[in-house]
């Protein structure tokens, strides 16, 4: 006889693209159990089959068995990386063409990394004296978090990478949380956005991508490697020439890309789209 969970997992992965592997089974149960005993449901076939009937709680399900954990400049080598030596020559490059900043980060959890760049953005612009358009948008699955992501109030351990002056400059300090400064918060956009959504290959609200740089970052380690290579493909056609794909740490870009995308150092899972021009 087939197992519950195994035949729940199948419906989940099916609805969702995500890969539940063996391994993050005690993981699943966990989170189903709890569930389970939370709705009152006999065991995992009923809940199974209140699943299928009642939409908003498979998206509950769904969002507690991916981690929303993030923190700002996670990864502290890339940020630095970033701040050193990709920003200002984006923004040479931007200020040379009189264009504008796009920037994507899919799979954003509560904007933790979408703020972290709109912060050195805002520093570089600052020290160099220039006015630019700025668009920094910030897509996920989950809306609650995403609510979140627009109040932009953080626990400590959400900002232990910031370094003290930030913090000094853009947190106030309200009981235990830290309450983002409203500039930085204006600089980011926020909206809900499936990355296996098969329609579009950019979220709605960024109209065209076409993006300088495209973070996906701990995002793709939930998926199948078939659907991987699906997320991929849409992240690369949403990366303007020249333009940049940061992955997360333990991440790697699909076979088909490797020479579509060019490295930029090997400590970093930093990519870049080369110039058709050059
Ligand atoms: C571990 S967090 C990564 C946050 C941030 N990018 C980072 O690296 O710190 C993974 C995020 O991916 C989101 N996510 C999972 N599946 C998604 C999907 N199909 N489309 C968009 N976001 C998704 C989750 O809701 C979660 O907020």
């Amino acid at each position: 006889m087939s197992c519950p969970l195994e035949n729940l997992l199948a419906y989940l992965s099916q609805c969702s693209g995500f890969d539940f592997p063996r391994r993050r089974h005690a993981f699943c149960r966990k989170k189903i159990d709890s569930r389970i005993s939370a709705l009152g449901c006999a065991g995992t076939r009923e809940y199974h089959r209140h699943l299928t009937a009642h939409p908003k709680e498979l998206r509950l399900l769904l969002n507690t068995l991916t981690v929303n954990v993030s923190s700002f400049f996670r990864t502290p080598l890339t940020f630095e990386y970033l701040d050193h030596k990709i920003l200002g020559a984006v923004i040479a490059d931007k200020q040379k063409d009189r264009s504008g900043l796009r920037i994507w980060s899919a799979g954003c959890a509560m904007g933790e990394e979408a703020y972290s760049l709109a912060i050195q953005i805002r520093e570089h612009l600052e020290k160099q004296h220039i006015e630019m358009d700025v668009r920094i948008f910030g897509t996920d699955i989950d809306s609650a978090i995403l609510e979140q992501a627009v109040i932009g109030r953080f626990q400590f351990d959400q900002i232990k990478n910031v370094r003290h002056e930030r913090v000094q400059r853009y947190f106030r300090k309200e009981g235990k949380e830290y309450h983002l400064d409203e500039e930085i918060k204006k600089m980011v956009d926020f909206s809900f956005y499936d990355m296996m959504d098969p329609r579009t290959h950019v979220p709605p609200e960024s109209v065209f991508g076409d993006f300088d740089l495209v973070l996906c970052r701990n995002v793709l380690i939930y998926f199948s490697r078939e659907n991987q290579k699906k997320i991929c493909e849409k992240l690369y056609r949403s990366i303007a020439p020249k333009g940049y794909l940061i992955l997360g740490q333990s991440e790697t870009i699909h076979g088909q890309y490797t020479d579509r995308l060019i490295r930029e150092i090997p400590c970093c899972q930093i990519f870049r789209k080369p110039d058709p021009h050059a």
